[in-house]
């Protein structure tokens, strides 16, 4: 029998709706081959939603994206909108946006594709066959930590972390480890933050329930250090917030191209999937962006929150064949190139390869 999932849409600024659109072109197609049926709500949300309604994240979207079974989003904010008081910046509703739908863990692979391995400013043999999960607490930290504020002397933020805030993301990533080669690397501080020390503490009592697992610890200075250095050394990296939003931009340049990277917040009642690229103004409307890293986040929406493995397999399987026989956007132009194709040429060659 047909299946159908709801599934809300935010295209978003700047490259947003390029790279959304085909998504759901290869959406479609695997809907067409697995007889699933995929039922879309656009909601908008950043600086075209502050631009529409005076807001960067409507009531609307927040309701809509939480009656969803998952979300796909493309990728807000933009120099247009830089200037404006903080709270109405897109990037303050998309952080808003994560707390309200309580995603609290953001998995963000890096991969290393091999016909790409040059494209990487890292030797070949050095990232050849990378395969790194970043899992990285996305609604705590530093980011939302109380007291916050800045007068004209000062400025402060706090990092906490609570006992329990700890416990759930670590439980996502030795989860996750199970599913791959049994290995997390849970990165802190610990030499220096006090909230670092529960960190570790709470990660190593986690680790008991998962024997299977081998946990190793990190100082975050040494893991960027030890990133570039032997990358492979890595299988499950487990982060709080800032370290991970720093650690996960690192990993994807491994790929040699951030064009390429999908990403999945999850948390209790819904899933955001988006490309851990940003809104690229530079080229937004030229059609000519990489929207593989959207295609591939539909592939882990497919996998993570629908539970369609075949289809989501499908995916990454017409991504790289279309790899494979050389096809191109501008960005991976100089690696390995037969055809260069634009936006949109991508997207009906990776949906004509389902
Ligand atoms: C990310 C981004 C965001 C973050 C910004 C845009 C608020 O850098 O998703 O990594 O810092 O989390
Ligand atoms: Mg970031």
């Amino acid at each position: 029998m047909a299946k159908t999932y709801n599934i809300s849409i935010i295209k978003g600024d700047g490259i947003g709706p390029e790279i959304v659109d085909e998504a759901i072109k290869v959406l479609n197609a695997v809907g067409q081959k697995f007889d699933i049926t995929f039922d879309y709500k656009e909601y908008l949300m950043g600086g075209i939603a502050y631009d529409k309604t005076g807001d960067p994240l409507p009531q609307e979207t927040i309701d809509g994206v939480k009656n969803s079974d998952a979300c796909l989003f493309g990728a807000i904010g933009g120099p247009k909108w830089d200037n404006l008081p903080r709270e109405k910046r897109p990037e303050s509703g998309l952080l808003r946006f994560r707390k309200n739908m309580g995603v609290f863990a953001n998995l963000r692979p890096a991969i290393v594709y091999d016909e790409l391995a040059d494209a990487s400013s890292l030797k070949p043999e050095v990232i050849k066959g990378v395969d790194i999960m970043v899992v990285r607490e996305l609604i705590g930290g530093i980011y939302f930590g109380q007291p916050a504020g800045k007068d004209e002397q000062k400025g402060w933020n706090t990092m906490v972390y609570s006992v329990e805030e700890i416990e759930r993301i670590a439980h996502v990533a030795f989860k996750l480890a199970m599913k791959r080669d049994k290995r997390v690397c849970s990165i802190d501080k610990a030499n220096v933050l006090d909230v670092s020390q529960l960190w570790r503490e709470t990660v190593e009592q986690v680790a008991k329930e998962y024997p299977e697992v081998e946990l190793s610890h990190m100082y975050v200075d040494n893991a960027a250090m030890q990133l570039i250095a032997n990358p492979k050394q890595f299988d499950v990296m487990l982060t709080g917030n800032i370290f991970g939003d720093i650690l996960s931009d690192e990993a994807s340049m491994l790929s040699g191209s951030i064009g390429l990277l999908p990403s999945a917040s999850t948390g209790l009642d819904t899933a955001v999937y988006e490309p851990i690229h940003g809104s690229a103004p530079d080229i937004a409307g030229m059609g000519i962006a990489n929207p593989i890293a959207t295609i591939s986040s539909a592939s882990m929406m497919l996998r993570y929150s629908l539970d369609e493995i075949e289809a989501a397999n499908a995916i990454d399987n017409a991504i790289k064949k279309a790899m494979k026989d050389g096809y191109r956007t501008g960005d991976l132009a100089a690696y390995d190139c037969k055809v260069k194709v634009n936006c949109s040429k991508m997207g009906d060659i990776i949906a004509s390869n389902i």
